[in-house]
């Protein structure tokens, strides 16, 4: 056994919204051959990771990723090839070091993550273990909350509807999490039929949630509760809400500007328009509820709201430790959002949850809007124990596909599965 790199190659592929994306396949010398497909997401954060397109309109619009392919296929495969596959933070290191830029901008975090997926995978192979043991070791047991987004709207539903990009169910009073799929299905169908009898459109915007033209940003959250209702579920007590504003796509002179509603509101506005929300509906998950430059805002949402919902970053931290530090040194959340594609590597991923787990905040673990069927984040959640993540609707293949790998995990683990429940949230940890 030795466990060395012997072939490295990536290829371009297409994503679930038909784009082109990287998919890197690795052999080892033993003749093991792991894969990894890299997601892209829409409602970017300005400071993510460069994902690197090849802007050659004449292909895919310019969203061709063909330079990213190329940079693994000659330079890092020159630089990973005879490297041992379980060295995962010596190679994330190497290759961070080979782009030589902050943000991965030269050979593309598209390519530098394609391949660090897979290098994970290569090794859980050769070990002869399931990828979320490999990642988490012995004790990998806590099976997360699937927050399910079954609404969708702004930039994923092409600003036809709400204003507000997710809605999403938590089905955190479920005994187990094949239990909480269910439920969080039984409750998207019942969601169609709602919608329907109210003359809504049940067609499906980009992460398999309904996209129905609505007339404010409260009107999905009434929607919402009917369906949990009509599935014969209790809101609140058996099933949660989660929200993603992704106010940063909306956030403009400083302001918020909800185009349902024809109405412009400053972040103290914001603060209490979510306050109101909050009262009327059991939501334990609020994220990007402001922009991602707004950190003055953030500050006083921390502040007003911090101590009842979970407050999540993403496009303000972007899985970057350095913002991380920021957000909790200046107390402006209390969870950061997880995404390996804003990073661009899996170690620097890891690096972020763990800051997170050392300073009491919550790590909340998410696909992207253009999604494949690989299921890395799906291990990877239960390897970390985050106890929640988000990987859209329970509908559509590349969605599902998370959800019910997490479901082949749970029945491995047998009776040593423990589902996070009601502890999954940081603001409701203590209390259970
Ligand atoms: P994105 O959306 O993948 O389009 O960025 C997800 C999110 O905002 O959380
Ligand atoms: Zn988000």
């Amino acid at each position: 056994m030795n466990f060395l790199i012997e072939d490295v190659s990536a290829a371009e592929i297409l994503d679930s919204r038909g784009n082109p994306t990287v998919e890197v396949e690795l052999r080892s010398q033993n003749g093991y051959v792991a894969r990894s497909a890299v997601p892209s997401g829409a409602s970017t954060g300005s400071r993510e990771a460069i994902e690197l397109r090849d802007g050659d309109t004449k292909r895919f619009g310019g969203k061709g990723v063909l330079k990213a392919v190329q940079a693994v296929n000659t330079e890092i495969s020159d630089a990973v090839r005879g490297l041992d596959c379980r060295d995962q933070r010596g190679i994330d290191a190497a290759l961070i070091a080979l782009d030589g830029t902050k943000n991965k901008a030269r050979l593309g975090a598209n390519a530098l993550l394609g391949v660090s997926m897979a290098v994970s995978r290569l090794a859980a192979l050769e070990t002869k273990l399931p990828l979320y043991r490999y990642l988490g070791g012995d004790d990998a047991h806590l099976m997360p909350v699937p927050c399910m987004n079954i609404l969708n709207g702004g930039v994923h539903s092409r600003w036809q509807g709400a204003d507000f990009q997710e809605f999403m169910i938590a089905p955190w009073g479920a005994p187990s999490f094949s239990e909480a799929v269910r439920w969080g299905s039984e409750v998207y169908q019942a969601l169609r039929s709602v919608l329907l009898d109210a003359g809504l459109s049940a067609g499906v915007g980009d992460e398999g949630g309904f996209a129905p033209m609505v007339s404010s940003n409260r009107q999905p959250l009434e929607l919402i509760i009917q369906g949990i209702e009509k599935a014969g579920y209790k809101p609140g007590e058996d099933i949660a809400i989660c929200l993603d504003p992704a106010s940063s796509e909306f956030f403009r002179d400083r302001k918020y500007h909800l185009k349902t509603e024809n109405r412009t509101l400053t972040a103290e506005e914001m603060t209490t328009y979510y306050d109101q929300l909050m009262a009327e509906f059991p939501i334990v998950l609020l994220e990007d509820g402001l922009a991602e430059n707004d950190w003055a805002g953030w500050s006083i949402l921390h502040a007003a709201l911090g101590h009842k919902v979970e407050l999540v970053g993403d496009d303000i931290f972007v899985t970057n430790v350095r913002y991380i530090e920021r957000g909790i040194h200046e107390n402006l959340a209390n969870a950061a959002l997880i995404k390996l594609n804003q990073i661009g590597t899996v170690t620097e991923t890891f690096d972020a949850v763990a800051l997170c787990r050392n300073n009491a905040w919550g790590a909340f673990v998410s696909h992207r809007s253009g999604e494949t069927v690989d299921s890395f984040i799906a291990d990877m959640t239960v390897a970390l124990g985050t106890g929640h993540l988000k990987t859209g609707a329970p509908c559509r293949g590349e969605r599902v596909e998370k959800y019910n790998q997490l479901m082949r995990i749970e029945r491995e683990l047998g009776k040593s599965a423990v589902y996070a429940g009601k502890r999954a949230f940081v603001t409701t940890r203590k209390k259970d």
